[in-house]
């Protein structure tokens, strides 16, 4: 079977990348320039200066994918860019790129759903994975648990009712004083802390849909009743009710639909904690466990890439007057 190369590109919000992977989903090349230092100091992202920034780096990120993968422009069979969800002035900057070196380079273009670009980086590492799957997708924008029966088909089994699982923990970082991304600064004190503080685990026990919002409310309330608590302590117990919440809805998830693999997917995938008991869980019930690299679970564009290739192998290019979407919801139930 011929070898095809799909091109993705990734701007939804602060990352610009570009990689090269194959029909097989091998990664030739991924490249990410991140923007984090760049809105730190505002303690989030500031949507016009995301997108200036993308428009700087956007071709030479791309010219390096090109190099690092060791191929030219002609051997490109499809370039893929993110339509949607994200900042609007972000997508148009990496939808332009694509429609622009489609039209100049005359190949097809595709435009990828972010989210479904997310549930799709385990198979960059592991291609042959065995479906029916369970996929907890957990960002800065989203948290969704997904059930996989077949290739792009797939259903929403439940998503927050409030915050996002990383919005909270940005959210909470924030108030401790941490700094921005708080998902990682939270990760990082939480294993130096005690977890004995008992946080509400919210909705455990109801469905499969989540709720962070009275959980960030629980802790801030906590930190201003309790000022000499140590931040250490905080994080932990914070991290601790999270996680417990998420495991619980994955696990049950998992058994109820008879899925032969548990995957976690975006930003929060990254966190120590969660892969640790995702392996835990799926060790105890037979599963097989799926935990992407971090660099994988955190926007990159080889996921673009891969999904891109599959959507164009389902449905065929996109037209060029096709846009953005800073709204772009998951398919469910295809
Ligand atoms: O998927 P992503 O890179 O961007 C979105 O599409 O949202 O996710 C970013 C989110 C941020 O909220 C960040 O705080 C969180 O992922 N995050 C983490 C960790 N690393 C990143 N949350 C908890 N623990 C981490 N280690
Ligand atoms: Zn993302």
């Amino acid at each position: 079977m011929t070898v095809r190369l799909t091109l993705g590109i990734e701007t939804s919000c602060d990352e610009t990348a570009a990689s090269v992977v194959t029909s097989e989903n091998i990664v030739l090349s991924s490249v990410v320039s991140s923007q984090v230092d760049l809105h730190a100091r505002y303690g989030g992202v500031v949507p016009e200066v995301a997108s200036r920034a993308h428009v700087g780096l956007v071709n030479p990120v791309i010219a390096q994918a090109l190099v690092e993968a060791g191929i030219e422009y002609k051997d490109i069979d499809l370039i893929a860019a993110t339509k949607g969800p994200g900042l609007v002035g972000s997508l148009l900057v990496g939808v332009s790129a694509a429609k622009a070196l489609s039209l100049v380079w005359d190949k097809p273009y595709i435009g990828v759903n972010h989210l479904e670009a997310h549930l799709y980086s385990c198979f960059l590492e592991e291609p042959d994975m065995e479906l029916p799957l369970i996929v907890l997708l957990v960002s800065g924008g989203h948290t969704i648990l997904v059930s996989m029966q077949d290739h792009m088909e797939y259903s929403i089994l439940g998503q927050t009712l409030d915050d996002a699982v990383g919005e909270a923990y940005d959210k909470v970082a924030r108030y401790l004083g941490l700094g921005y991304p708080g998902g990682p600064e939270i990760d990082r004190l939480a294993e130096k802390g005690d977890d004995s503080i008992e946080f509400p685990r919210p909705m455990i026990k109801e469905g499969f849909d989540f709720s962070f919002s009275g959980l960030k409310t629980a802790v801030i309330n906590y930190v201003r009743k309790n000022p000499e608590t140590p931040t250490e302590d905080i994080a932990s117990s914070f991290q601790e009710a999270v996680v417990e919440v998420l495991i619980t809805k994955a696990r049950k998830a998992a058994l109820e639909t008879g899925a032969k693999g548990l995957c976690i997917g975006g930003g929060v995938a990254a966190n120590s904690r969660l892969r640790e008991a995702i392996y835990d869980i799926c060790l105890e019930d037979g599963i097989h466990p799926f935990v992407p690299s971090r660099a994988y679970c955190t926007d990159n564009a080889a996921m673009v890439a891969a999904t891109g290739w599959l959507r164009f192998k389902k449905d065929g290019p996109d037209p060029l007057n096709s846009g953005a979407d800073s709204n772009l919801k998951l398919p469910s139930g295809e």
